[in-house]
């Protein structure tokens, strides 16, 4: 029998089944470190960054820049680029002001503290975590809109419309987001609805996202401003999705909500730099700001980078800090945190007072440190951007897990945070995060809860030096003080700061976590003789930073350990 038509037939199939099928790869060009002479972005997204580059040759500056980035990630990065999610932003005028913007989540007034407690008082593992009740009211959009306001210099219009572009006509997504996007099928057919682009047997490389609800969403927010989102439509759409759910979000808690500006918190390192980061609702700023001033007694750069000595300090710095930020940081909102204490110099000395070089600490000795009040100043409160001009802005923003709480708001097109997790549900009882809180950081009807982002600007003799951040949750923090440290310390280029292995420890578990195969086994084994446990994880937080040369030329550099992370300037 001659075969020959058959195949014939079967491979002309093949090939328009192929064709029809298998998208073209994209062929984004993602650079890790990159050094120029004008202006930087670095983002989670090739795409993303290349908006923001666009948008400063377009005339915009740094906080333009930032504001288009955000939206685009909404569309590109949805495990965390979000509408539905809030974040912190930390901002450095090229003429030396700085400023820092809260637009963290808050708790629906329907929260009530003991929320995610079961009838026998224990902490239910899922529900802060997982589906509608663990949403906060999301902050996003009146964060961009604020830093909009006060420092934008092109039309919002302008800002939002390629993110609009982006949904509706869609991209080709990478491998990263094609393998996340497969792994998550199970946990969100839990919540959303199979006609939801997101929703699919199999994603392929390449498959190209259409998100045609997102982009009636972001024309809205691009006509409306804050109603576009908080009020009309998209609010009816949220609220709508909540009562599917256990949720809490009624169209008050939207309206009602408010991206508020704070006081940074600043503080000088070695005498030449200086810290500029986040205050509370972040811990980021206090911990980082405590940690680099525990370690500015010893002579790190001496000690070496990754040494024995050096790691053991630096951990037992951050075993302090974490106790420290367990029972004292919270909302400053809602609960007096004592910011000035934390940072008193006298106060952090008698922190090491302990400290034995040659033996590790333990942390059931160590408590959260007490001290008489200071005078407070009651006041008080990532994408990297440096623009043409010298004006910079860190942006940290999340939804906190992965596609948040796994609910998607159908109508509109986006995820919603699981922020409530970050709050303490009982007092010692772990987050996600395995950190612990209590009353400081209790849950509260509007309440904004804990966070460990650190969009940080640092500045050497006065000058830009560096403008860092990163997700990771709990290791953000001890993320930026290494990342920093190998920099100012060890003279580490900064894509090898980025790129080096980190090691973490939060108080609790008394260990320190590290990631595989990045200390030596003499170093691991030295440790362990002095009594640090420790445990391997396979990565921590991923940093994007920009540092300012000697020479005044911009080195941005993304983190290998995100495929997508992308670092480009002119
Ligand atoms: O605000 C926080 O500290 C956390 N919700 C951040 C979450 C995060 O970084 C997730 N990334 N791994």
């Amino acid at each position: 029998m001659n075969r020959s038509p058959f195949f014939f037939l079967f491979f002309l199939f093949l090939i328009a089944f192929s064709c029809q099928k298998a998208p073209t790869p994209p062929d984004y060009i993602i650079q890790k470190s990159t050094v120029s002479d004008t202006a930087m972005v670095v983002s989670p997204h090739p795409l993303a960054t290349e908006i923001g580059l666009q948008i400063m040759r377009d005339g915009g500056n740094a906080v333009d820049a930032i504001v288009g980035v955000q939206f685009a990630l909404a569309v590109v990065y949805p495990r965390a680029g979000n509408i539905g999610g809030g974040g912190f932003m930390v901002y450095r005028s090229a003429e030396g002001q700085s400023a820092a913007l809260d637009y963290r989540e808050k708790a629906p007034s329907g929260a009530s503290r003991d929320m995610y407690l079961d009838e026998n008082g224990d902490v239910s593992p899922t529900r802060s975590r997982k589906g509608h009740l663990a949403v906060g009211v999301p902050g996003t959009v009146a964060g961009l809109l604020e830093a909009h306001q006060k420092y934008g210099s092109l039309s919002w219009e302008r800002l939002v419309q390629p993110a609009i572009d982006l949904a509706r006509t869609g991209f080709a997504i990478t491998q990263a987001e094609t393998n996340r996007l497969n792994s998550f099928q199970e946990q969100f057919r839990e919540y959303i609805k199979p006609e939801s682009p997101f929703i699919r047997d199999t994603f392929l490389l390449g498959h190209k996202l259409v998100q045609s609800d997102l982009a009636l969403t972001l024309e809205r927010i691009r006509d409306h401003g804050f109603d576009g989102f908080y009020a009309g439509k998209t609010a009816d759409y949220i609220v709508e999705e909540m009562q599917r759910g256990e949720g809490l979000i009624h169209h008050q808690d939207l309206t009602d909500y408010r991206a508020v500006w704070r006081e940074p918190i600043v503080q000088t390192y070695r005498d030449k730099y200086k810290m500029i980061s986040m205050p509370p609702s972040s811990s980021g700023g206090v911990a980082l700001g405590q940690l680099l001033s525990i370690v500015e007694a010893y002579p790190l750069s001496e000690l070496g980078f990754h040494s024995v000595e050096a790691i053991h300090i630096m951990a037992e710095a951050e075993r302090r800090v974490y106790a420290d930020r367990a029972r004292h940081l919270g909302d400053s909102d809602f609960y007096s945190v004592p910011i000035d204490s934390l940072l008193d110099e006298n106060y952090l000395d008698t922190r090491m007072a302990d400290f034995d070089v040659s033996s590790a600490g333990s942390s059931d000795d160590t408590e959260a440190g007490s001290f008489t009040l200071a005078k407070e100043s009651f006041e008080t409160t990532h994408t990297s951007v440096v623009d043409p001009l010298g004006n910079a802005a860190a942006i940290t923003t999340t939804l906190n897990s992965n596609y948040g709480s796994k609910t998607f708001v159908h109508g509109a097109g986006f995820f919603l945070n699981n922020e409530m997790d970050d709050f303490s549900s009982k007092p010692g009882v772990p987050n996600q995060f395995g950190l612990v809180g209590a009353e400081a950081n209790a849950i509260e009807p509007g309440k904004r809860m804990l966070s460990s982002m650190t969009p940080t600007i640092f500045e050497k003799d006065e000058a830009l030096f560096m403008v860092i951040g990163a997700p990771g949750g709990s290791t953000i923090i001890t993320a930026v003080f290494q990342v920093f440290v190998n920099v100012a310390d060890f003279g580490l280029p900064l894509d090898q700061a980025v790129a080096a292995g980190r090691f973490h420890h939060q108080w609790l578990p008394d260990m320190i976590a590290i990631e595989k195969d990045q200390l030596s086994s003499d170093v691991i084994d030295s440790l362990q003789a002095m009594g640090h446990q420790f445990r391997t994880v396979n990565r921590m937080a991923v940093i994007k930073a920009i540092q300012v040369l000697p020479d005044g030329k911009l080195h941005g550099a993304g983190d290998p350990r995100n495929p997508d992370d992308d670092a480009k300037g002119y």
